[in-house]
C-alpha cells in the first residue's frame, strides 16, 4: 500500500471537528478505499483547551494555521477556517506556495480569489479541491466540473443555504417568528458565525458566483451579484403565496442571456408542484440545465457538520487516490487561464413573473390607477385578489396581491414608483420574482 497521505485541518469548529471524528472512526475503510491510509498529523484552532471531545493524539497542534501550512509534516491543507481574507487565505497561499493540495469549504475565499487560487494550483499541477463550498454534502462541484464535461449549461440555480431554507419552511409550516427559527438555525450549527451572511443572502451569493464561473466557463463575479435577503418575507407573503400555488424559497440564479449573464440571489416564488418547492429544512437543491443531459436536480442536506464533513472527506480521497504528476482537473473545470471574462446582464432586463403586494388606501378609484400603472408599463397581469386588513376606521386599508405574466424588473420598477407617487400606497410594496423551472 502507498504511503498514508498527511493531512492537516486549519479550523476545528462544527465542520472540523466531524472531518476529525469520521477519519479517526474510518480508517479501515477509507484505506481500502483510496489505496493507501489518510492520516490526520496537524491540526490548527484558535483554541487549544476547549474540550471538542476529539481524540488527538499523535498530532501535532499549531496555534497558526499559516506556520501548520508552512511547517507541518503534511500533504494536504484542509482549511476550514472560513473568512475570504485573514489566515484562511494565508495558509491557503502558504500551503500553494510549499506545493501542497488543498482542500477547502470556504466560499467567501473562493468567490473572491478563486481564479487566482485556481492558477496557483495549476501552475504547480496541485489540486485545489472546495465540493464542500456550494450546496454543503451534495456533489455538485464535482458533477459540474467533471460529469458535464462537453455539456453547454444555460441556467443554474438552487436553494443553496441551509438556514434561510430552514426559516422558510419553519415560518411556513408552523406559523414561527422569523427570530425564533433563526435563532434554532444557529443551535444547530447551520448559521454563519455572522448570520447576517445568511439571511441577507452573502452566502448563497458566494456559492453563485462559484457555481456561475464552472457554469458558464466564465471568471469569478461575485460583485456583479443581484442581492436580496430573506429579512423582509413575513406570514402575510407566505400565506398569499400559498394561496396562489407558490412556496417562497431563497433561490440563487445564474442564467445565460442575450445581455450577458444574469447572476441573482433574492426570495422566489416556484410553484407548490415543483421537486426544489418541496425541498425544506436544511437541505439544499441545485438544478442545472444543459444541452447534452438536460434537467439534472441533485438534492441532499445543504450545512451541518457531518453533512459538510462528508464533501471535504471526498476532497480528500479524491488526493489520496490521485498520483503525484497526474493531477490534470484544474479547479474550475478549465484552466484558469482560459477562463473568459464575466460579461454582466443587467438586472433591469431580467424576465419573469412577478408578485406584488400593496397596502393601499381603500377609496375610490385605486384599483383603476393600479391598473393604469401597470398597463402604462406593459405589464399583464394573470391575477388580483384583494383583502381586507386592519386599517383604522379613519383610515381605512385594502391590501391588493398581483401576479404579472412574464414582465422585466425594468417595468415592474417603473410601475411600483408610479404607484408610490401616486400616494394610494400604505407602507413598502412587496415584490418577489417568480421562477419557473
Ligand atoms: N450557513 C450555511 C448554510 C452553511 O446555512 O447553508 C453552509 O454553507
Amino acid at each position: 500500500m502507498a504511503d498514508a497521505l498527511k493531512i492537516g485541518v486549519a479550523g476545528l469548529g462544527t465542520v472540523g471537528a466531524s472531518l476529525v471524528r469520521i477519519i479517526h472512526d474510518r480508517q479501515e475503510s477509507l484505506a481500502v478505499s483510496c489505496g493507501r491510509a489518510i492520516e490526520i498529523t496537524a491540526v490548527s484552532a484558535r483554541n487549544r483547551d476547549k474540550d471538542r471531545g476529539l481524540d488527538l493524539s499523535g498530532v501535532t497542534w499549531f496555534d497558526d494555521p499559516v506556520t501548520m501550512a508552512k511547517n507541518a509534516d503534511i500533504d494536504v491543507l484542509v482549511e476550514l477556517i472560513g473568512g475570504a481574507e485573514g489566515a484562511a487565505r494565508a495558509a491557503v497561499e502558504a500551503a500553494l506556495e510549499r506545493g501542497l493540495h488543498v482542500v477547502t469549504a470556504n466560499k467567501a475565499l473562493l468567490a473572491e480569489s478563486g481564479v487566482e487560487l485556481a492558477a496557483a494550483a495549476e501552475e504547480k499541477g496541485l489540486l485545489l479541491n472546495f465540493e464542500a463550498a456550494v450546496a454543503g454534502g451534495i456533489p455538485v462541484i464535482k458533477a459540474m466540473r467533471e460529469s458535464l464535461t462537453g455539456n453547454t449549461i444555460s441556467r443554474v440555480y438552487g436553494i443553496m443555504n441551509g438556514t434561510c431554507n430552514y426559516i422558510l419552511t419553519r415560518m411556513e409550516k408552523e406559523g414561527l417568528s422569523f427570530e425564533d427559527c433563526l435563532k434554532e438555525a444557529q443551535r444547530l450549527g447551520y448559521a454563519e458565525a455572522d448570520p447576517t451572511f445568511d439571511i441577507e443572502g452573502n452566502d448563497t451569493a458566494h456559492k453563485l458566483a462559484i457555481m456561475t464561473a464552472l457554469a458558464f466557463g466564465c471568471e469569478i463575479s461575485c460583485d456583479d451579484i443581484y442581492l436580496e435577503g430573506i429579512s423582509n418575507i413575513t406570514q402575510e407573503d407566505i400565506r398569499a403565496a400559498s394561496e396562489l400555488g407558490y412556496r417562497i424559497k431563497l433561490l440563487g440564479v445564474a442564467q445565460r442571456t442575450e445581455g450577458g449573464i444574469e447572476q441573482r440571489v433574492h426570495p422566489t416564488m416556484v410553484p407548490h408542484d415543483t421537486v426544489i418547492a418541496q425541498v425544506d429544512g436544511v437541505t439544499n437543491a441545485v438544478a442545472i440545465e444543459s444541452d447534452i443531459l438536460g434537467d439534472l436536480l441533485m438534492v441532499g442536506p445543504g450545512a451541518g457538520g457531518d453533512a459538510t464533513a462528508s464533501a471535504v472527506l471526498g476532497d480528500v480521497a479524491d488526493i489520496a487516490k490521485s498520483r503525484p504528476g497526474t493531477q490534470t482537473v484544474a479547479a474550475l473545470g478549465r484552466p484558469a487561464k482560459s477562463l473568459e471574462p464575466y460579461r454582466r446582464a443587467r438586472m433591469r432586463s431580467h424576465e419573469g413573473g412577478y408578485f406584488i403586494r400593496l397596502r393601499v388606501a381603500d377609496r375610490i378609484g385605486v384599483i383603476a390607477a393600479i391598473a393604469r400603472r401597470m398597463a402604462d408599463n406593459q405589464i399583464s397581469l394573470e391575477s388580483i385578489v384583494q383583502h381586507s386588513t386592519n386599517g383604522s376606521d379613519e383610515a381605512p386599508t385594502k391590501t391588493i396581491i398581483m401576479v404579472t405574466h412574464a414582465t422585466t424588473e425594468l417595468s415592474v420598477r417603473n410601475a411600483v414608483s408610479s404607484m408610490e407617487s401616486d400616494g394610494y400606497i400604505v407602507g413598502k410594496p412587496q415584490v418577489i420574482r417568480i421562477e419557473k423551472p
